[in-house]
């Protein structure tokens, strides 16, 4: 039984996926800087005996809990994430990893000097349409994949903080130019491509028309070069007033190609060569039409009521099995460094005319002195 405390109260989002695993799993504590949270959370857990705190360190020192679930904005992850890896527990942090490039190192140096599990949170990675799509990419459906494409538009002008006022946000996200937020886009396309890693970007904007005086601009487009040659591209939008559609994708390779639906009745689609029909790639067909390939696991029904489509149960689930094998998850800190070095290095890139950055290669063990921002 692995017993976890959950810090923010976003990560209300894994309590449901925890508690359809009662022999696996146990919320024994939860922390937030505000009562108001915390006695709403106390009161959806249901658990009388549940600890809550206040100080994330109090939580760390008192509590029995094996792992901690960071669920605090942005720049509050690698602190707290250090300090739980330090405290000798094991770490599940929501998106993005970090805020600067040197937290992803020292986040990277501390994970491997504790031995303890880190699993980035990308739950978009785990959403059944994104995983039916990584699996006809497994089987060839499409050939060879050479480009991907993921979309963020979410208008967040309105998002306001619990207490119903402008917060973390307007500085950590729409107060910084770039990509800041990738990796909902990034995750499930990278995914595609295997074991490739991205080693330069370069991030481009069409400037600040925003009536709110954001200083975000308006949309950032950031084209991601693979060691390999090949290409991806994002875009995140959080201004521009149109439709959400966070989860718009495309993967194309030498036999065919799969399109996330854009909205207006439009649905998930593939058009692939096969043998019995060689010109099947000029042709849109449901991705529904292949939805026996989807993981076995996917279609057992377990996640059903967890959320992003169940995508927020079999996260939970690989995180405690990472803990249970010892064995780091797939979405490791060395992916999550190197998809949030995305959004900070696109920063760099679009405050100066779309400059190309090179992204480090954040492997295990890097030398001190590569770790640096190429220029
Ligand atoms: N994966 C997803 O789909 C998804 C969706 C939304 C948000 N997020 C991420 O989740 C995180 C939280 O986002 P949110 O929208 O819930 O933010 P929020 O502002 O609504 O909630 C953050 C909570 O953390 C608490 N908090 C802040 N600092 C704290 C501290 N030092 N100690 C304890 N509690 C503290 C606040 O009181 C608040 O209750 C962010 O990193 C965001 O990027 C991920």
């Amino acid at each position: 039984m692995i017993k976890v405390g959950i810090v923010g109260v976003r990560g209300m989002s894994v309590v449901t996926a925890m508690k359809a695993m009662p022999n696996d799993v146990k919320i024994n504590a939860i922390c937030d800087l505000s009562s108001d949270a915390l006695e709403n959370m106390k009161k959806q857990i249901g658990d009388e005996e549940l600890k809550c705190y206040r100080v994330y360190e109090d939580m760390l020192e008192e509590a029995d809990i094996d792992a901690v679930v960071i669920s605090t904005p942005m720049q509050c992850h690698v602190p707290q994430a250090i300090l739980a890896l330090q405290a000798g527990k094991h770490v599940m942090c929501e998106v993005t990893a970090a805020v600067t490039m040197d937290e992803l190192w020292w986040l990277i140096e501390n994970v491997e000097k504790s031995g303890k599990i880190y699993m980035y949170a990308e739950n978009y990675c785990y959403m059944p349409e994104v995983q039916l799509v990584r699996q006809m990419v497994k089987k060839g459906y499409f050939g060879e994949i050479y480009y991907g494409e993921g979309e963020y538009t979410h208008d967040c002008t309105c998002i306001r903080n619990w207490n119903n006022k402008p917060g973390w946000r307007s500085y950590w996200q729409m107060g910084t130019r770039g990509s800041f937020y990738p990796t909902h886009s990034l995750g499930p396309v990278m995914q595609c491509f295997d074991d490739d890693r991205i080693v330069s970007v370069a991030s481009f904007s069409p400037g600040n028309h925003n009536p709110y005086g954001l200083r975000n601009d308006d949309l950032t487009q950031t084209l991601c070069q693979l060691e390999s040659g090949k290409l991806v591209k994002i875009r995140v939008d959080t201004i521009s007033p149109r439709p959400h559609n966070m989860t718009y994708y495309q993967i194309q390779g030498t036999k065919g190609c799969y399109e996330a639906p854009r909205g207006l009745g439009d649905v998930a689609k593939v058009a692939v060569a096969t043998e019995e029909n060689p010109d099947g790639y000029s042709t849109w067909r449901p991705l529904s039409d292949f939805n026996d390939l989807l993981p076995e696991r996917f279609k057992s029904g377990a996640g059903d009521n967890a959320g992003h489509g169940g995508g927020d149960y079999y996260i939970v689930a690989d995180f405690i099995e990472a803990i249970k094998t010892g064995k780091q998850p797939e979405l490791n800190v060395y992916k999550a460094a190197e998809w949030t070095s995305v959004a900070l290095l696109s920063q760099l890139s679009v405050t100066n005319n779309g400059r190309i950055m090179e992204v480090p290669n954040f492997r295990a063990g890097m030398k001190w002195e590569e770790k640096r921002i190429k220029l």
